[in-house]
């Protein structure tokens, strides 16, 4: 279900912002004729669109939850919608280029907030591979609780976005690949964890299967 409607808000966000380009370039080379043509074909088109855009965008916002960054990306989309309309029905090219690229900034900052994820802390008491009661599990649950319990959810079967980790199929190097290089709205951990700590928290993934 997340995955469906996270790809409906993703081909609906292109589609949107192709319909965009192509009415400012039409409005900026002065190709009113055109513009209004296309501009008509895509009436209900654009309506379906946006507001699958809209609607699908108010689901992933229920299952995610917020950040600064998210919030700083809807106020850009709400502001270039009126941008938009007055830009487009007064025929001013700055103001609908100006749309155009505040819906571009939005749009890079998602791409910005999926790849950068925060170092956090973890526990440095069960961190210690050296120690002779190191126990990877214990490493990787904390790793978890750190990165992994917003979208899995505690003990892996509650998460708002993730898939239900107690029931996975996957063998242990799939699994390693997928923390390591994500997996659709999953990010990949590579460049945040070290080796030890994804290791530990497949580990941990793995003692959750029932
Ligand atoms: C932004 C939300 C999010 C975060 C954070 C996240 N995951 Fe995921 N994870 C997902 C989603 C969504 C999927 C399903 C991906 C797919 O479509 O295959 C997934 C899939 C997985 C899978 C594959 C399950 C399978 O058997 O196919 C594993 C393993 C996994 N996550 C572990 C982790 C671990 C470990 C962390 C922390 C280091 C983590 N995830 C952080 C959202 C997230």
């Amino acid at each position: 279900m997340f995955k469906a409607i996270f790809y409906t808000h993703l081909v609906a966000v292109n589609l949107f912002l192709l319909i965009y380009l192509v009415k400012t370039i039409l409005l900026v080379a002065n190709k009113t004729e055109a513009l209004a043509k296309f501009t008509k074909i895509n009436k209900v088109p654009e309506m379906i669109i946006s507001t699958l855009f809209l609607l699908s965008g108010i689901y992933l916002l229920t299952q995610i939850g917020t950040t600064t960054l998210l919030i700083i990306k809807i106020v850009i989309v709400m502001l270039s919608i009126p941008v938009a309309i007055i830009g487009f029905k007064k025929s001013n090219k700055a103001l609908a280029v100006l749309s155009l690229v505040m819906i571009i900034a939005a749009y890079g900052l998602a791409e910005m907030n999926k790849k950068k994820i925060d170092k956090q802390t973890v526990d440095a008491s069960v961190a210690n591979t050296e120690d002779a009661n190191y126990d990877a599990v214990k490493h990787g649950e904390s790793v978890y609780t750190a990165y992994c319990q917003s979208c899995h959810g505690a003990g892996g079967a509650n998460g708002a976005g993730g898939l239900d980790l107690t029931v996975t199929q996957t063998d242990h190097a799939t699994k390693l690949e997928r923390i390591k290089n994500g997996a659709s709205s999953m990010p990949g951990f590579k460049d945040v964890l070290n080796e030890k700590e994804i290791e530990a928290v497949t580990a941990y993934v793995e003692s959750l299967k029932k």
